[in-house]
């Protein structure tokens, strides 16, 4: 079992260590300064920690910000540059979202690094600009678009992060799951925001993309272990973890 999106921190958690052994492996996304420093902390501690370290559209970024992440690239538990992309929702200054979330894809291509994006009321921008890096693989964080949409990420070079929505009641989701190849599709839980269903309200943990694991096999009608197998296959081979 592989949690490919967390945000596993000192701040939301004081159990870190009891809820990331419940998986094989997490990997925990920076948003900001403060956080990118606690992935590199947090990998270095645990063996089945890797991180992504990125700069969240709705927080700042600095000359210093990205010069960490820069170096931090070598890092072999540093596996992507994320979360960054375009939030429209939280932050309306576009242009400024749109510099920072280019200056890090560039920075991804110039490593050959995968990028985990996050894009929230900003489909078309978020999907128009990742179309200039076609060679960068991608995690499309938290997926929930439409077919059309999912498809046309997958094109791309995506996979798409499938998380605690997929099981809410009136999740659209489900109808699109059924349609996409598993070969496309990770497992995350956000942690800790998102909580699937039975827990939905509750704090989110790792673990819990079992419920998402679950639903996803319910949609496909398969077995779910063929669901978890696949999504761990699709992880390694995104993030090239060795496990
Ligand atoms: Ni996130």
């Amino acid at each position: 079992m592989i949690d490919t999106h967390c945000h596993v921190f000192k701040e939301y958690y004081d159990n870190i260590e009891e809820i990331i052994n419940k998986v094989d492996v997490v990997i925990i996304s920076g948003t900001n300064d403060k956080d990118n420093q606690e992935v590199i902390n947090l990998c270095n501690k645990y063996p089945n920690v890797y991180g992504t370290l990125g700069i969240h559209p709705t927080e700042e970024i600095s000359i210093n910000s990205l010069k960490f992440i820069e170096e931090n690239l070598s890092n072999k538990k540093i596996v992507g540059i994320g979360e960054i992309g375009l939030d429209y929702y939280w932050n309306k200054n576009k242009e400024e979202q749109i510099d920072k979330f280019i200056k890090q894809l560039d920075l991804a291509l110039k490593y050959n690094k995968p990028v985990v994006i996050h894009s929230r009321e900003a489909t078309n921008d978020t999907y128009e600009i990742l179309k200039n890096y076609p060679s960068l693989k991608k995690d499309i964080h938290c997926f929930s678009g439409s077919l059309e949409m999912a498809k046309n990420y997958i094109k791309i070079n995506s996979y798409l992060g499938i998380g605690g929505v997929l099981t809410f009641k009136n999740s659209k989701l489900k109808e699109v799951i059924k349609e996409i190849d598993l070969k496309y599709l990770l497992l995350e839980t956000d942690s800790p925001f998102l909580t699937p269903e039975p827990y939905r309200g509750k704090q989110n943990e790792p673990y819990n993309i079992i419920y998402v694991a679950n639903k996803i096999a319910e949609v496909k009608n398969i077995s779910l272990d063929d669901v978890l197998k696949q999504t761990s296959l699709n992880a390694k081979d995104l993030f090239d973890i060795i496990w």
